[in-house]
C-alpha cells in the first residue's frame, strides 16, 4: 500500500474513534445532569430533553469533524507548498540547465540556468516546443527519448544546443524519464556547456600534432638541406658551363623549383627551430624600417605603394630577438605584398593600446581572406597560393614568433577591401633603479 493509502486509513480511524468519543462524552454528561436535576421530572419534559441531547451532540459531532477534516487539509497543504518550494529551490539551484518536456517536446518546466544559458526565459518557452534543437540535431533527439522511453536513461553525452540568438554550441546532456503521479510521463534534459572544454580539447590535440609535425619536420628539413644545395650549386654551374643554349631554360626552372624546396625547408627548419631565443631591447621603428628597405626591391617590380608611419612608436623599445622580429615582419609583408595586385598599395601604421603594449598594423588593398580560410591561416602548410608558390609556414612562424614575445597577432578582412594584419607586443621600460623590466 502506497504513503497516501496510509495516511488516508490512519485520518478515518481517528476520525470515527474521536466521534465516538464526543458523543459518549455528551451522553454521559447528559446522563449526570438528568439524574441530578430531573430525576423527578415528567415523561414529556424527559422527551424534550433527549431531543435537545441528540441535537446537541450531532451539532457538536459536526463541528469536530469540520474542524478535524479542516485542520488536517491545511497541513497537507502546507506540507504541499513546503514540499514544492523544496522542489522549486532545488530546480533553481541545479548548476545543469533543466528542461522537462512531454512526448510531443511541450515545455513543462524551465529553469533559471536554461534562462541563462539558452536566453530564452520561462515564460517564452512554457507550453511551446522545445526551441533548443538544431535541426540537425532532431532526428538524434528522437532516437534518445526512444530509448529513455525503454527505461535506458542517456547519460553525460556530448552533443549540440542552440541558444535564442541562434548560435549552435557544445553540452553535455542527460536525459531522464520523469513520471507524474497522474501517469503522464515526461522527458528531464539536463544540460551544462561544455564549450570551453571542447575548445581547451581541440588546443590541445592541435598542440600535439603541432609537436609531432614539429619532429618530423625537423628530421625531414635536415637531412634535406644539404643535398638540396649540393644540387642547386650543380645546377648553377651547370647553367653557366652549358655552351649549347638547348638546355638553359630547362635548367634554369630546374634551378628555379629548387630553389623554392629550399626555401621550404629553411622556412620548415625556422618553424621546428628549438634554438633558445636571444632578448634584447629593441627599437620597433628601427626594425621594421629596416624590413622594409628590404622589401624595396620587390615592391618596385610590383609598382606598389607603401604607406608606413611608426610615430607613435617613436623611441618604444620591445623585449625581443631581433631575427626573429624581422622574420614575423618579412611574413606579414610577403604575405601582403603576395595579396595585392599591380600597383595595389600597403600600409604600416603603429598605435599604443592599453596595458602598455604597442600595436603594428600592416594593412593592404588586395584579395583579401575568405571567410572559411579565416580559421585557418594560422595552421602549418594552410595555404591558398598555387603549387610552387607558398608553403603555408608563414602565419604559422609568425604566430610562433609572437607567442613567444608575450604578445597576440590577429589577421582581418580590412572593411573595404584587402587585409589588416595586427601585431599586439609588451613595450620594455627601464625601471627607474637602472635594472631593466618589460612593462
Ligand atoms: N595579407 C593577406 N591577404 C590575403 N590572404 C592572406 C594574407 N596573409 C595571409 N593570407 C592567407 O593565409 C594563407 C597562409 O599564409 P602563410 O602562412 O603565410 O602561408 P603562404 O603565404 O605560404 O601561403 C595564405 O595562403 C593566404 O591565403
Ligand atoms: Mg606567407
Amino acid at each position: 500500500m502506497d504513503d497516501g493509502a496510509e495516511q488516508r486509513k490512519w485520518f478515518w480511524a481517528t476520525l470515527m474513534l474521536s466521534s465516538m468519543t464526543v458523543v459518549a462524552v455528551v451522553f454521559a454528561v447528559s446522563e449526570l445532569v438528568e439524574n441530578r436535576f430531573f430525576r423527578t421530572t415528567d415523561y414529556v419534559t424527559l422527551h424534550y430533553l433527549y431531543i435537545t441531547r441528540g441535537i446537541l451532540s450531532s451539532l457538536l459531532l459536526a463541528v469536530w469533524a469540520a474542524w478535524y477534516v479542516l485542520r488536517q487539509r491545511r497541513r497537507t497543504e502546507q506540507e504541499l507548498r513546503r514540499s514544492r518550494e523544496r522542489y522549486r529551490g532545488l530546480l533553481e539551484a541545479s548548476p545543469g540547465a533543466v528542461a522537462l518536456y512531454d512526448v510531443s517536446l511541450q515545455v513543462a518546466e524551465w529553469n533559471a540556468t536554461a534562462e541563462r544559458l539558452y536566453g530564452f526565459c520561462k515564460a517564452e518557452v512554457l507550453g511551446q516546443p522545445l526551441p533548443t534543437v538544431p535541426p540537425e540535431k532532431e532526428a538524434e533527439l528522437r532516437q534518445l527519448l526512444a530509448q529513455v522511453e525503454t527505461g535506458r536513461p542517456v547519460l553525460d553525452i556530448e552533443t549540440l544546443r542552440r541558444d535564442k540568438s541562434g548560435v549552435v554550441f557544445e553540452v553535455q546532456l542527460s536525459l531522464l524519464p520523469f513520471r507524474e503521479a497522474s501517469g503522464r510521463s515526461y522527458f528531464l534534459e539536463v544540460a551544462a556547456d561544455i564549450r570551453e572544454r571542447v575548445r581547451l580539447r581541440q588546443k590541445l590535440l592541435e598542440i600535439e600534432k603541432l609537436a609531432s609535425m614539429g619532429q618530423m619536420a625537423a628530421g625531414t628539413a635536415h637531412h634535406l638541406n644539404t643535398p638540396l644545395a649540393a644540387m642547386l650549386l650543380r645546377v648553377q654551374m651547370m647553367r653557366e658551363r652549358s655552351l649549347l643554349g638547348a638546355y638553359s631554360a630547362d635548367l634554369e626552372r630546374l634551378e628555379s623549383g629548387m630553389r623554392f624546396c629550399q626555401h621550404f625547408v629553411q622556412r620548415l627548419l625556422e618553424f621546428s627551430r628549438r634554438a633558445p631565443v636571444e632578448k634584447q631591447p629593441q627599437e620597433v621603428a628601427a626594425t621594421i624600417e629596416s624590413v622594409v628597405s628590404f622589401f624595396a626591391p620587390p615592391l618596385l617590380t610590383k609598382g606598389a605603394r607603401m604607406s608606413v608611419d611608426l610615430s607613435a612608436a617613436n623611441g618604444e623599445r620591445v623585449l625581443a630577438d631581433r631575427n626573429l622580429l624581422e622574420a614575423l615582419f618579412s611574413i606579414l609583408l610577403s604575405n601582403a605584398l603576395d595579396a595585392i595586385d599591380r600597383e595595389g598599395s600597403i600600409g604600416i601604421h603603429c598605435r599604443r593600446v592599453s596595458g602598455e603594449r604597442l600595436e603594428i598594423q600592416i594593412t593592404d588593398d588586395g584579395c583579401g581572406i575568405a571567410a572559411s580560410d579565416l580559421p585557418h591561416i594560422f595552421e602549418p602548410f594552410f595555404t591558398t597560393k598555387g603549387p610552387g608558390k607558398g608553403t603555408g609556414l608563414g602565419l604559422a612562424i609568425a604566430r610562433n614568433i609572437v607567442l613567444e614575445h608575450g604578445g597576440s597577432i590577429r589577421l582581418e578582412r580590412a572593411p573595404r577591401q584587402g587585409t589588416i594584419a595586427l601585431v599586439e607586443l609588451p613595450l620594455y621600460r627601464s625601471a627607474a633603479a637602472g635594472a631593466e623590466v618589460p612593462a
